[in-house]
């Protein structure tokens, strides 16, 4: 008896296998729009983890590249590393593993527990590689050692290998440091000053002219010609830094400028749009959210002109970017001057539950700005043609 309905069983498995599977899949939320601020599954049903992301663009294919964060406080720690996922409509995301691990091992800078943030992704055409720049502290050592990292990889989803992580341009002078500006941080450097004012007068600069500048809040740049640059908050996240690379995208070049100095720039995010270079910023607040910068250049190296806050709304969201700070700005692929714009909603008592804020650049005149959509998707863009 019992082996007569073994058998019955054995016979309907795949049956029964093919209709769980069915199931499951339409069970998978498949997403046809953005709900920013909403927790946003993958296609495995798990909330996206990817913090302080990038977005890298191979073909029709979009590469979303983010901190992976655990549950908790100390999920604003390393544990895992830099997650990858993947996409072609930008709203359904397929977890494509763990782009880059931390180690095991103590002896290296990566050892878990060390904090990796807001890593961007570019593509080098001279070597055929990815190459990964992230914002590196070392373990134990809170936001001290302010070093910038590097990994690389020949597949874009990795596994990439981390290289190195230095202080930028020790003992090099930026394109934009006149001999008066140098005697003025020499004076400076001899006051008691307040705290922030070190950076104003480039006396933070100064100081750490012999070890490297600060790196923290970062993000990358390829422009059109292939030239690739590296934007980061530094000297105490006073001043901006911008650096080109070197023609294999794996080091700091010697040409930099130093900008807004004193201006109290965090979190960058550039786009160019029929020519001219547009920049969105944080202030400084930590986790908190605060009001964004933006800015336009019609040159990387500047000079760049301030454009006060881009975003639209109430007086709330205006004062906190709808409750996040920038990360990244991407091109929609196959449409012309369309962009998005990325954000985090930082949540750091519980860093995994933290949610992604995108939202369309619009342009008010020649001003990019921002405002709240609760829903929306691609064919906003068909409306602004
Ligand atoms: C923010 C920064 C984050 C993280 C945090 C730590 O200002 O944008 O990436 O570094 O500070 O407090």
């Amino acid at each position: 008896m019992e082996s007569i309905i073994g058998s019955k069983i054995k016979k309907m498995l795949p049956l029964l296998m093919t209709l769980l599977s069915m199931c499951l899949l339409f069970a998978q939320k498949k997403y046809s729009g953005f709900d920013p601020g909403a927790i946003w599954e993958d296609t495995e049903g798990l909330h996206i983890n990817a913090h302080g992301g990038g977005m890298t663009i191979v073909g029709d294919t979009y590469y979303w590249f983010g901190e992976h964060k655990v549950k908790g406080g100390r999920g604003n720690q390393s544990w895992v590393g830099v997650r990858v996922y993947s996409s072609k409509d930008l709203y359904n995301w397929k977890n494509e593993g763990v782009a880059l691990t931390v180690k095991k091992d103590p002896a290296s800078l990566l050892i878990e527990g060390s904090v990796i943030e807001r890593p961007k992704v570019i593509y080098n055409e001279k070597n055929k590689n990815y190459v990964m720049w992230f914002h590196h502290e070392l373990k134990g050592q809170g936001y001290d050692a302010a070093l910038v990292g590097v990994a690389v990889s020949d597949s874009v989803t990795g596994p990439y290998e981390y290289l190195k992580s230095f202080r930028m341009h020790p003992k090099v002078w930026p394109l934009n440091f006149s001999e008066e500006q140098k005697k003025h941080a020499i004076e400076k450097s001899k006051e008691k000053l307040k705290w922030g004012e070190g950076s104003v007068h480039g006396v933070y600069f100064l100081r750490d002219f012999e070890i490297g500048q600060m790196s923290r809040d970062m993000t990358l740049f390829k422009d059109d010609d292939g030239t690739a640059y590296h934007i980061t908050a530094s000297e105490e996240n006073g001043t901006l830094i911008i650096s080109k690379l070197t023609d294999d995208y794996l080091s700091l070049s010697n040409e930099y400028v130093r900008i807004f100095p004193g201006g109290n720039n965090e979190a960058p995010a550039i786009f160019k749009q029929n020519g001219k270079y547009y920049m969105i910023t944080s202030g400084l607040t930590g986790w908190k959210p605060n009001p964004a910068r933006s800015a336009v250049a019609s040159n990387m190296f500047g000079p760049w002109k301030s454009l006060g806050n881009p975003v639209r709304g109430t007086e709330e969201e205006k004062a906190t970017t709808f409750k996040s700070q920038s990360t990244y700005i991407f091109p929609v692929v196959g449409r012309k001057n369309a962009f998005v714009f990325m954000a985090d909603r930082w949540t750091p008592q519980n860093a995994i539950d933290g949610r992604y804020i995108w939202l369309p650049i619009e342009f008010e005149g020649d001003n990019p700005i921002i405002k709240w959509y609760s829903n929306w998707n691609l064919s906003f863009f068909d409306s602004k043609k």
